[in-house]
């Protein structure tokens, strides 16, 4: 989620491996002539890992095609995955899975039972749809690029959640600057098998079909950010993440309980509170439960 409708272009970050979750929600750039003459569906900014490199810059463009063409109705395309794009995934779960063991809330935990991802192959978005199907029956719907705010919350009030395909550049394998298979995959999709969190997406879609205020709008995606994707709850007095954003980067995961400053979660306060996609979280808000989280949540949406 954005802090400005407007802004639709990718986030450039400029350190570490984290991941601007939905504050840059994928992006549908307008088609530019390259200086080679083909048309560049994806533009990358200048210090983008894969911006020199023109396989990747491909790469991506293809993948977003794929999206272009897709119908909704129809299975999701399959992305014929790389040896170096598996590798890459894998390197990512390898490093992800003690920091999971360690500080993912139960509920997430729970959630990865239901849906199994491969930790040696990048699952496919349709083989996850089948697993989703008989677990709350969220789906995953391919766009090529960023969309809104508004429209990424939107879908979730029809249980359909906006998902990239590409895999971020393999340079570096636990960076991304914007949210890749990676994100979406590790961070969301077990959470939409769980009652609990496909609740708490919903809510926050039938807010956005609901409210046309764009300064509410506002509100609710840092509330979005604050929570899906950047939450904390305590387990038995122990920090543990429930935000995608939190579960899917490496780097953030190692080092939030020494350097964020941790606030009682507290809707209002967060609606108000601007955030800064480029960097490590400054602020995390923590709810005595998760239970007690979704409800305040809910509570304060059906109060905008
Ligand atoms: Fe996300």
């Amino acid at each position: 989620m954005s802090e400005s409708e407007s802004q639709v272009r990718p986030i450039t970050l400029t350190h570490g491996d984290r991941i601007p979750p939905r504050a840059a929600v994928p992006v549908v750039p307008p088609p530019e002539k390259h200086a080679g003459g083909e048309i560049e569906l994806v533009e990358l900014s200048a210090d983008h890992p894969g911006f020199f490199d023109a396989t990747y810059r491909q790469r991506r463009n293809e993948i977003a095609r794929l999206a272009l063409n897709y119908v909704d109705g129809a299975p999701v395309p399959r992305v014929e995955y790389t040896p170096q794009e598996h590798a890459v995934w894998r390197d990512v779960c390898e490093h992800l899975k003690p920091l999971h063991e360690r500080y993912a809330c139960r509920e997430y935990l729970d959630a990865c039972t239901r849906i199994q991802l491969t930790p040696d192959r990048i699952p496919q978005l349709e083989d996850v749809n089948a697993m989703l199907a008989t677990s709350g029956g969220f789906r995953f719907l391919p766009v090529a690029g960023l969309v809104s705010g508004t429209m990424f919350l939107s879908y979730l009030a029809q249980k359909t959640f906006l998902s990239t395909q590409y895999m971020r550049h393999h340079s570096v394998p636990l960076y991304t600057p914007e949210p890749d298979v990676v994100h979406e995959l590790i961070g969301h999709s077990a959470t939409l098998a769980q009652p609990l969190f496909a609740k708490a997406n919903e809510m926050f879609g039938h807010a956005a079909v609901r409210l046309n205020d764009s300064d509410v709008m506002t509100g609710v995606a840092r509330l979005y950010w604050y929570s899906l994707e950047f939450g904390l709850v305590r387990e038995d007095g122990a920090l543990k993440a429930i935000g995608a954003g939190l579960l899917s980067s490496f780097g953030e995961l190692e080092r939030f309980e020494k350097h964020a400053s941790i606030r009682p979660f507290n809707p209002e306060e967060m609606a108000a509170t601007p955030y800064d996609p480029t960097t490590y979280q400054s602020i995390l808000y923590v709810g005595e439960s998760f239970e007690s989280m979704v409800e305040q949540l809910d509570r304060f949406l059906q109060s905008l």
